[in-house]
């Protein structure tokens, strides 16, 4: 059990045995929380690379995934890690790249927090060493509560950088004054559970899953799908009386191999992008939950919006902290994000509709100032 899925990534990152000639192979397409083990990986010497995403799809190029699995050095560890669904788009990365990493030598950290709340995890199929995932985003209550799955095999590969109150079988500090060590960690996942659990909270966890069991996760799989569908399908019929789109997505435009995420931004008659801030305050206005932003996933972001190396880093140069204003003042006032809705458990067809009601408003809609 951990307090949510960075919690798992952390856990992991900060104990996978890094070494200089060992490498942190990782999508464009993932969340910060992953994209943080590069630091891990880079304070113990290892390299780490990045597979990019390509439009109009942002999905994989595979060969260039198994090109980059393919340079694995046997003798170091090397860590894979990609997304099962991408928090952005809902491109659902193939599972299969945990056989072709594991083929390679690598280890396989699969992040499933936006994945599992609307698909089957079938570990029976899948192997992979590490995932991780947040409850709250199964089932909505409780929060604060997450974990990671490791196999056995993988976890006894991790060193700990320290150890904690609930995590030992027994500490001295007279020995560790004499010897270095002076304490014994406890087998297997109780040496990663660092002190109290939120123990109080573990009954809700039993509830949510229950919950999900008794309704049936291919049900809402296949209910979010057909939701997904008619959104998808809905908001890009959009026209405005010129003929040009309202609406444009990022990432798959159907339903296929992916989940129930729809990242777009809406554009005027003139194929002026508007404002996604501005856009998102009106949503509010409307009582709709639409977030705006890069939503932790800055590859998405750069690669959908055609970001040059250069532009970023510039944002890093000389510098000792840089606000999100100062980041969209560097980048020139382009704009910066997106929208983003995504349809799960509790979402039904009035839900949709609305949204698409809410979408009409913007047709004709002229880029001003509040929009621009
Ligand atoms: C794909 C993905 N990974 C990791 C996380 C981090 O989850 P948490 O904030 O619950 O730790 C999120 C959160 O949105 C996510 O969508």
């Amino acid at each position: 059990m951990t307090t949510n899925a960075t919690g798992a990534l952390k856990l992991v990152g900060e104990s996978y045995p890094f070494v200089p000639g060992g490498q942190y192979l990782l999508t464009f397409d993932n969340h910060n929380s992953v994209n943080g083990i590069r630091e891990f990986a880079h304070g113990k010497g290892a390299s780490f690379a990045y597979v990019p995403i390509e439009p109009p799809d942002l999905r994989v190029d595979e060969e260039l995934l198994l090109c980059s699995l393919d340079q694995a050095r046997p003798e170091h560890p090397h860590l894979f890690a990609y997304p099962a669904q991408s928090n952005v788009t809902g491109v659902q990365h193939p599972l299969d790249w945990i056989q072709e990493a594991h083929a390679r030598g690598w280890d396989v950290f699969v992040d499933c927090a936006a994945f599992v709340p609307t698909n089957r995890l079938d570990l029976s199929r899948w192997h992979p060493d590490f995932v991780a995932l947040s409850f709250y985003k199964i089932f909505g209550y409780p929060t604060g509560v997450g974990c990671l799955l490791a196999r056995k095999a993988a976890l006894a590969k991790l060193r700990r950088p320290w150890y904690a109150g609930g995590t030992i079988t027994f500490g001295s500090v007279m020995a560790a004054m004499d010897a270095g060590a002076g304490f014994y960690l406890k087998p297997d996942e109780e040496g990663f559970e660092d002190g109290t659990l939120n123990y109080l909270m573990l009954p809700a966890v039993e509830i949510g899953l229950k919950h999900i069991e008794r309704i049936g996760i291919e049900m809402i799989h296949e209910r979010v799908r057909c939701l997904t569908g008619w959104l998808l399908e809905n908001l890009l019929a959009l026209r405005h009386s010129n003929g040009h789109p309202v609406v444009r997505i990022y990432g798959p435009i159907t339903t296929e191999r992916r989940g129930g995420t729809i990242a777009f931004n809406f554009y005027d008659p003139d194929g002026i992008l508007l404002d996604c801030y501005a856009a998102q305050e009106e949503a509010t206005r409307c009582a709709l939950s639409v977030r705006s932003g890069c939503f932790c996933n800055p590859g998405v972001r750069e690669i959908a919006f055609g970001f040059a190396e250069e532009d970023l880093a510039e944002c890093f140069k000389d510098k000792q902290r840089m606000t999100y204003d100062q980041f969209l003042q560097v980048m020139d006032g382009r704009k910066q994000g997106a929208l983003r809705i995504s349809v799960g458990l509790v979402t039904n067809f009035a839900d949709v509709y609305r949204f698409l009601q809410f979408a009409q408003a913007f047709v004709d809609k002229m880029a001003s100032k509040t929009y621009l």
